[in-house]
């Protein structure tokens, strides 16, 4: 499967064929260039000649209430689906929710099918993550049980960057770069006091268990920035003692301190770092805890035990909402993986989830390919123990080769009055009709 951001005219005319409609949901949390995805995916069924292409509203959650978004009245213009390119969030909404097991909830599977049988749709799209792609197991596993035409694939996204099978995942480039771009800003302000003790800044990112999008900080390192101090991964047992007294060691030679440490740090006996300070209880429907407040609780730590001047800076949602810094690359790679669902989908491929392959990273190449959604759905894929270096503080060359080109290039955003602007639906949307 290549790179298609097209299609050739022969398949433009066998996919015209095409009876059914499309539906399209946003699952799990937001990135900067999610609707670049739902973009391609528009301009796939377009192309195919596809009557209607609607969009769940708040993901499958929404759907389950019948709440569907005729997106034809939306997207009109070729100027209408660039603008969606440059609007962060989930336009459509999105959800964090489990489809139960099928015993026992036939009732849930049944009310599925039959609001795609009243809308006619044929074609299932869900973008998201590991947990998002369960839905697709899910819902592909019912239809071959059950004899349903319809297909449903799965398009790759996260900025976690923990989806198995894919060199990487749409979001996590422009979050990246928003991380990289940050760090140094930061980096340099951390730096601007001179005869005052050393100032120590701890910065929280997110990706849950999984440390790939923490191990951005590394991008800041340049000839004019010297980088994080200390990265500190979910993937190594945190140890408090040994991070405070590599704190006090850097601050006897450094008047800056900058550390960059995951939201999802875990101690050796497997308690969130997070949890050690103010516990935030919230669980969503697949038992992931609302991890936050990890550099909140060590930089208190270090200013109690060191006596020194310290400051955390939590990125939270800015890292995933940045359009106005998102990566060129991603967008694009975004828009393709969304075309490609779609296509596969036309062609007849259900319970598959579509794979960027990186042939080069210097030129830069990709194609993209599809992989079985049983070997995707709930499976987490970690940073390897290789490139992660200075015993569990650092990250290695070899990681930083690997995540460089996912950066490259801008999608500037369009602007009015001095600042972005995005679609919005709240004001255009319309209940559909069949
Ligand atoms: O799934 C992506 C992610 O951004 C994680 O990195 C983070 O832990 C989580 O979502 C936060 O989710 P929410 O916005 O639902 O709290």
């Amino acid at each position: 499967m290549t790179e298609s951001t097209g299609g050739s005219r022969d398949q433009g005319r066998e996919l015209e064929k095409m009876k059914g409609n499309l539906i399209v949901g946003q699952s799990g949390g937001p990135t900067a260039v999610i609707n670049s995805s739902l973009a391609g995916v528009i301009k796939a069924a377009r192309k195919a000649g596809i009557k209607r292409v609607y969009g769940m509203h708040y993901g499958i959650e929404g759907f389950l209430q019948e709440d569907i978004i005729d997106l034809d009245e939306y997207f009109t213009t070729s100027h209408d689906l660039s603008m969606l390119k440059r609007t962060p969030s989930a336009f459509l909404g999105t959800c964090r929710y489990k489809l139960p097991a099928v015993e026992g909830h036939e009732d849930v599977y049944e009310k599925i099918f039959e609001i795609l049988d009243k809308y006619n749709i044929e074609f299932f799209l869900y973008n998201g993550g590991n947990d998002s792609m369960d839905t697709i197991k899910m819902l592909s596993d019912y239809a071959a049980a059950h004899g349903k035409k319809q297909k449903f694939m799965g398009i790759p996204k996260t900025i976690d960057n923990d989806l198995p099978m894919t060199d990487h995942c749409p979001g996590y480039g422009s979050s990246a770069k928003y991380i990289a771009t940050s760090m140094k800003e930061i980096i340099r302000d951390n730096e601007s006091y001179g005869v005052s003790k050393p100032t120590i800044c701890i910065v929280e990112i997110m990706g849950r268990h999984a440390g790939w999008l923490t191990a951005t900080a590394a991008l800041s390192k340049d000839v004019d920035c010297s980088g994080p101090d200390l990265i500190y991964l979910p993937e190594v047992p945190f140890d408090i003692n040994s991070f405070v007294d590599k704190i006090r060691e850097l601050a006897k030679v450094k008047k800056s301190v900058v550390v960059a440490v995951s939201e999802g740090l875990k101690t050796a006996d497997g308690k969130f770092v997070c949890e050690l300070g103010t516990v935030n209880d919230h669980v969503d429907a697949f038992g992931h805890k609302q991890l936050a407040g990890t550099a909140a609780y060590l930089a208190n730590v270090v200013t109690q035990e060191t006596g020194l001047k310290s400051r955390y800076i939590e990125f939270s949602s800015l890292q995933r909402c940045a359009a106005h810094l998102a990566s060129r690359t991603d967008a694009d790679e975004a828009y393709n993986v969304g075309f490609l669902a779609a296509k596969a989908a036309f062609e007849g491929h259900s319970g598959m989830m579509i794979a960027i392959e990186v042939k080069s990273r210097e030129p830069y190449i990709v194609e993209y390919d599809m992989y079985d959604i049983h070997g995707i759905a709930n499976v987490e894929r970690k940073v390897p123990k290789n490139w992660i270096t200075n015993g569990g503080t650092f990250v290695s060359d070899e990681y930083l080769d690997y995540v460089r080109p996912l950066i490259m290039g801008s999608l500037q955003p369009y602007t009015a009055a001095g600042v972005p602007i995005h679609m919005t639906l709240a004001k255009k949307k319309k209940r559909s009709s069949k």
